[in-house]
């Protein structure tokens, strides 16, 4: 039934094995007797492992079974998206055809499985971040609402009240742009929108001029801020804007976290073709439960602490990012009640 189009079996099973869909054909009884590779790594079989089998007998579900019955039956052209069993993780778009003969009548099926997992995935990972930014953009959006209609119910009629609450329309304000910029430069360096402009960078002078950017910071919190590196260090191959990010949410971090008479050290070292840096802090450190998860979007240790210093949950995501898009590495040290260390590796150049 399979041969009367004219094209030859060594043709067909090249272009079938050549598929990135799995590919069976059943006859009347449900039976297999044409299965592509793909088809037989989908079901974990060896080469020739599906062939002879009967349908039912590999895909439990009862709702495959009925749709391939009812193909059978009527002729019909089937579409659907399933699992092929309730345990399964993966999810496939799958296609049943009826396979007519001469005198138009049916012979068998042929049911072409397409892989969809990884676009489910995605899917659910996006609505799941767009969840978050509106969770994220409510809540300063309820604050100012709320402090805009007490100064209309009369609060601005006292000045200092009138003040008090601009100051925090302001904060909230000021947190909403932050946010905004923040999750469009993740979304340019995740798009790869954003070229990278390589060159060498001096690390050492790259931290230094953070250092003095954010030094105003530490030393209203009366934080010690040391340098430590190598002599004659080789220059990293990197974008120097985004390294400046990277030192920036770093290095900002481990000042907001880190209790009034702290220190903060940033180290600097060469391993191999690498550059190391690193900065330390004797901040309040992270439960072991958290580190594994510190890179996320949006993840937070303390919601709260966090939104009270006018965090975002974003640094630490755009770090990694900015990161990896160097081809580097990220990584995280962290003992609770003593410290910190988050650093990241770059390219000698
Ligand atoms: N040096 C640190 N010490 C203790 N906790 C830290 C430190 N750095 C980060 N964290 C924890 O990791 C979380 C995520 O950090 P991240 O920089 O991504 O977000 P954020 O600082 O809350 O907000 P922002 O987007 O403004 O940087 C923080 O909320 C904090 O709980
Ligand atoms: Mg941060």
């Amino acid at each position: 039934m399979w041969n009367d189009g004219g094209i030859d079996k060594n043709k067909m099973e090249a272009i079938l094995a050549s598929m990135v869909d799995g590919v069976m054909a059943v006859d009347m009884e449900r039976k297999i007797i044409l299965a592509n590779k793909a088809a037989e790594n989908i079901f974990h079989t060896t080469p020739g492992g599906l062939v002879g089998r009967v349908f039912a007998d590999l895909v439990e579900s009862r709702e495959i079974n009925y749709m391939l019955q009812e193909v059978l039956d009527t002729g019909r052209e089937i579409f659907t998206e399933t699992r092929l069993s309730c345990y399964s993780l993966s999810v496939f778009r799958l296609h049943i055809v009826a396979v007519f003969g001469t005198k138009q009548d049916i012979q068998g099926a042929v049911l072409a499985f397409h892989d969809i997992t990884d676009a489910r995935k995605f899917d659910q990972m996006r609505s799941e971040f767009v969840a978050n930014v509106s969770h994220e953009l409510r809540t300063p959006l309820t604050a100012i609402k709320g402090f805009v209609e007490t100064l209309l119910d009369g609060a601005l009629e006292d000045k200092l009240l009138c003040r008090r609450f601009l100051t925090i329309i302001d904060g909230e304000t000021n947190r909403l742009t932050r946010l905004i910029d923040d999750l469009l430069s993740l979304s340019a360096i995740e798009s790869k929108e954003r070229r990278l402009t390589l060159k060498p960078i001096h690390m050492p002078n790259a931290i230094l001029q953070v250092v003095n950017i954010l030094g105003p910071q530490a030393a209203e919190k009366s934080l010690r801020m040391e340098m430590i590196t190598q002599p004659g260090l080789p220059p990293v191959n990197a974008d120097e804007d985004l390294v400046g990010q990277v030192l920036i949410n770093l290095i900002d971090n481990a000042i907001k976290y880190t209790p009034d008479g702290g220190r903060v050290i940033v180290r600097v070292k060469r391993q191999g073709d690498r550059i190391i840096t690193s900065v330390t802090d004797t901040g309040p450190g992270i439960p072991e439960e958290s580190l594994p998860r510190l890179f996320e979007r949006f993840y937070r240790v303390d919601k709260a602490r966090s939104r009270e210093l006018g965090g975002t949950g974003l640094g630490l995501a755009i770090v990694k990012h900015i990161v990896e898009s160097h081809g580097g590495e990220v990584f995280v040290e962290s003992t609770l009640g003593k410290g910190s260390t988050f650093g990241f590796s770059l390219w000698v150049a």
